[in-house]
């Protein structure tokens, strides 16, 4: 089988510490090999090439990872045939762009970037170079998804006439991380809710019209004698997190990957900044509704404060005969239809459930794969910039107190 030598730009939690072991876990079935790694901390390089050289000799495979702090480098290098662009969305433009210009294939992570600008950008150098790239929206590769998409098309529930996603997580990480200031993520609800936008997108099939939202900050509301970080606090918190473990999940990971987390000193790097730290300017909570083309009508509920549980994050479809609603941490389906006369569950867990996004990025990865070797991308830069003008309007509502706001007001590529 024919190696695929991957460049991994970003090299953080998502880039090594989610899809880097991905590729490791089917690198026998994929002949993807990590080759090289770019990232502006030397420290985090040091680690992740120790840490990924290490699963890799687990598996008898032989690697020769080198490193870089320079993306352009990275990307002309011949040891590199695929890209993968996992920097914070901030950092997306410059790599994303000179990949596709190096006729290389591309992979960049979702949000396609922190703003509607740099998404446009993005697309423009995709349709300029002819050179097609892949995304990372996960729920697109996930089985519940995949299997509710295909009972809409199918029929199951009639015409489809109502959407909603209700996302009630536990992400104060986005208080503690980079994500803390638009400036950096677009806002938490880029980061998170660009998943959501392009689900919808997905299931209503034609474009959106209208959008209007509302939202604030209630719980993460920052505090003038905030300390900087919960390495140096000692107070009891419900939002601390431990800096010494980092995103690391073994004793045995920290010893690999530990250390340039827990010794981060700037804003931008810092896992632990205190989630009342001021500076941050994010929105903790929202809700949206849009109206599609169709008629269709989406709704959007989301808390980055609520309780760890199995139906912190749910989709519900209603249609002229029944109605589907997915339980995203259960991988279960509740399906009723013929007008209420008939109710089925069906379980979407597979074997790999328990892997990172209940196995969706294994489905990434392998679909990295087949798009190296020809097939187009199963989620497309499109879907990226058609999720950031939804983001980018219900913003731009919430900053505007719920003003409704027009699709055709937003920006596009023509
Ligand atoms: N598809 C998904 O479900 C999913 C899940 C998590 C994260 N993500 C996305 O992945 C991206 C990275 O997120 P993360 O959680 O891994 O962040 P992270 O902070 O853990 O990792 C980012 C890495 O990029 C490095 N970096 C920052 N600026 C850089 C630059 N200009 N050039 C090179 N390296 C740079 C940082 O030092 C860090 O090591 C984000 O866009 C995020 O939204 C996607």
């Amino acid at each position: 089988m024919k190696t695929i030598n991957v460049g991994i730009i970003g090299a953080g939690y998502r880039g090594v510490n989610t899809l880097a072991e991905r590729i490791v876990d089917v690198s026998e079935e994929t002949g993807l090999r990590v080759t090289r790694l770019c990232d502006t901390r030397s420290d985090r390089l040091e680690e992740c090439q120790a840490y990924l050289s290490h699963l890799f000799s687990e598996r008898g495979i032989d690697t020769d990872i080198c490193t870089t702090e320079d993306a352009d480098a990275l990307i002309c290098d011949d040891a590199v045939d695929l890209v993968m662009v996992t920097t914070p969305q901030c950092a997306h433009l410059g790599p994303a762009v000179t990949a596709l210009e190096s006729g290389k294939r591309v992979y960049c992570d979702k949000p396609i970037a922190h703003t509607l600008d740099d998404a446009i950008a993005i697309l423009e150098a995709e349709r300029r170079t002819e050179n097609p790239m892949i995304l990372g929206f996960t729920r697109r590769y996930e089985a519940p998804w995949r299997k509710a998409y295909e009972l809409v098309q199918d029929g199951t529930i009639g015409d489809l006439h109502m959407m909603q996603v209700r996302d009630i997580i536990p992400f104060h990480t986005y208080f503690h991380r980079w994500h803390r200031r638009r400036a950096w993520s677009g806002d938490a609800i880029n980061d998170k809710s660009s998943h959501h936008m392009d689900v919808f997108n997905w299931f209503a099939g034609c474009p959106a019209e209208q959008i209007s939202g509302v939202g604030g900050r209630r719980v993460f509301v920052e505090k003038a004698d905030a300390p900087e970080r919960c390495l140096e606090c000692h107070l009891e918190c419900p939002w601390r997190v431990n800096p010494t473990r980092g995103l690391v999940k073994s004793q045995e990971e920290l010893s690999l990957t530990g250390d340039s987390w827990m010794n981060a000193t700037e804003e931008y790097d810092r896992v632990d900044n205190c989630v009342y730290l001021p500076g941050a300017d994010i929105l903790d909570h929202a809700s949206f509704q849009i109206r599609y083309e169709s008629g269709l009508i989406a709704s959007l509920w989301v808390s980055f404060f609520g309780p760890k549980a199995d139906d912190q994050e749910t989709f519900e479809l209603i249609g002229t005969k029944g109605r589907i609603i997915l339980t995203r941490h259960t991988g279960i389906l509740g399906i009723v239809t013929d007008y209420g006369a008939s109710h089925e569950v069906i379980d979407c867990k597979k074997d790999n459930f328990g892997s990172s996004h209940f196995g969706a990025d294994l489905e990434l990865v392998r679909e990295l794969k087949t798009f190296y070797d020809g097939s187009p991308p199963l989620v497309s830069a499109s879907n990226g910039l058609e999720a950031a003008r939804l983001i980018e309007a219900g913003l731009r509502s919430i900053d505007n107190g719920g003003e409704l706001i027009k699709m055709s007001d937003i920006p596009t590529v023509q």
